[in-house]
């Protein structure tokens, strides 16, 4: 998809966002995540095979309009832009990064126009539409000013906490971040969620009363709060059903507790539709996968990418599986590595079978204990059962591959094809020489290194004809003196 034109790029005055109305999105995703200690910025961390920011502009997507998303970037930012361009958001920069208030003060022309601001942490990736939708109905039904998300945590360490005007009042009175929180403060287990819903008016009109007296001298969104308050304006928090789905990644022990949260969901999600998971905890399942009811994935399984599965599968364990599709009734015996491959209904593979991209196994078809495939079609219900490659073929329906075959399908220089056709059968330990066709029903004796043609239905021999010397070890005993004993 083409990347729209972001509101940084509008001609000045083209007056355009004057007009609008409704609700924006921002995602704040201009942050280095210091505390991943990496080389990558934060929001292109993955989690449940996806990105970070890329669940965020999911979520977000299902409640407004793309062109009504804008990504905030700023660290690394024009990676992060090309990581997300083809969902068709938009994206302001900020630059230098000075806070998540500031974040704000810099899609100030973009947003003042909409009538309510949400915004959405690129790094709290768990958040459903559903509660983005809540929030923007509970804010717009009370008038506030300003609404959080909160959510009540067990360990509420690291997130900012919520002081309020008066004990049981929904209205809060100040965010408090750990670091410049005292004793009893760090106590208070109801946290901010760095999600919140803004009227865009209130917002831009008391921003630049942020200060930034803080440990980081930045400006931090969550004094809105207390800005707002002294402005006599309503600021506002409401509990999530869920806190887990505020989760933020700020390290790398919250990237593994969220990643966590959603392979498990994705498993509960799957077992809901009907399919059986053994021990779900040590599967690893990427958010985009399908798997048809009455699969049965065995422990310590991974399926990865935009993975298609039928019905009625046994997916055995340790068996790795990415962006492939595998038909109804398919048995993937234990050990196996699929990745971009194809199979066909009620084919049998493994154990230690690896498909490599282009592998197209019809229906019925065996690929057995260390066969490698790449680029190929193996027919209805022809085997390749044993320690054999097979790559750059053709091979058509019913044939025999034997144990040990190999298509030598590279020259050093160039790829060359091999064409085996129907009910060939092929004898092991054969070495196919490419580009070379065994044309239909023809049988390839074993050991044979095959450089030429071979004709439908004959016989072809590539081998040394066999000698037996009759007596010839007996001759050479008794000729020997043999060493002194
Ligand atoms: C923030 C909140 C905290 C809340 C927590 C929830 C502040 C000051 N604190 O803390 O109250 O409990 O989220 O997860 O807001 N970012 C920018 N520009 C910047 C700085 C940050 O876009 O200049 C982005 C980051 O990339 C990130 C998001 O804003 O996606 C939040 O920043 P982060 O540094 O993770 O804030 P927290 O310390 O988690
Ligand atoms: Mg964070």
């Amino acid at each position: 998809m083409q990347p729209r034109k972001t509101k940084e790029q509008e001609p000045a005055g083209s007056g355009a966002s004057q007009l609008r109305q409704g609700t924006a999105v921002v995602i704040m995703a201009a942050g280095k995540g210091t505390r991943l200690k990496s080389r990558h910025p934060k929001v292109l961390h993955e989690v449940g095979g996806r990105l970070l920011l890329e669940h965020v502009i999911r979520a977000a997507m299902r409640v407004v309009a793309p062109d009504d998303i804008y990504i905030i970037v700023g660290h690394e930012a024009e990676r992060v832009r090309k990581a997300v361009a083809a969902t068709g958001v938009n994206f302001i920069l900020q630059e230098p990064q000075r806070g998540t208030g500031h974040a704000l003060m810099v899609a100030q022309k973009a947003l003042e126009n909409y009538s309510t601001t949400v915004v959405l942490s690129g790094d709290a990736p768990l958040i459903t539409p559903e509660t983005i939708s809540y929030l923007i109905a509970f804010h717009g039904s009370k008038h506030a000013a300003m609404t959080l998300l909160s959510a009540r945590l067990q360990n509420p360490t690291g997130y900012g906490r919520i002081l309020r005007k008066k004990a049981g009042s929904s209205e809060v009175r100040e965010i408090v971040e750990e670091k410049s929180a005292n004793t009893a403060q760090r106590k208070i287990q109801e946290i901010n969620s760095g999600i919140y819903a803004f009227n865009s008016k209130a917002l831009f009109k008391y921003i630049g009363n942020l200060k930034t007296d803080n440990p980081h001298s930045e400006f931090y969104l969550t004094d809105m709060a207390a800005v707002l308050g002294k402005a006599k304006l309503r600021v506002l928090s409401v509990p999530t059903n869920n806190p887990h789905e505020i989760l933020g990644a700020n390290t790398r022990a919250d990237l593994a507790a969220v990643d966590r949260e959603l392979r498990m969901a994705k498993c509960h999600e799957l077992m809901a539709s009907g399919v059986t998971i053994v021990y779900p905890e040590t599967c690893l399942i990427d958010s985009d996968v399908l798997v048809g009811s009455d699969t049965i994935i065995e422990p310590f399984v991974q399926i990865l990418g935009n993975t298609r599965i039928g019905v009625d599968c046994r997916i055995r364990s340790y068996s790795v599986i990415s962006n492939s599709v595998i038909g109804d009734g398919v048995l993937i015996r234990p050990g196996c590595v699929l990745d971009g491959a194809v199979v066909g209904a009620s084919a049998v593979l493994g154990p230690y079978s690896h498909l490599r991209p282009e592998s197209r196994i019809n229906e019925g078809a065996h690929v057995g204990n260390f066969v490698e495939t790449k680029k190929m079609v193996l027919g209805k219900n022809s085997k390749a059962n044993h320690l054999t490659y097979l790559g750059d073929a053709e091979i058509g329906d019913d044939v025999n591959v034997g144990a040990g075959t190999i298509t030598c399908n590279y020259d050093g220089v160039y790829k060359h094809k091999t064409v085996i056709e129907g009910g060939v059968f092929i004898g092991s330990d054969t070495t196919l020489v490419a580009p070379v066709k065994i044309a239909k029903g023809a049988y390839v004796a074993a050991a044979s290194c095959i450089t030429e043609d071979v004709p439908a239905d004959s016989l072809a021999l590539g081998r040394a004809r066999q000698i037996i010397k009759e007596g010839w070890v007996r001759d050479k005993r008794a000729a020997s003196t043999g060493p002194k004993k």
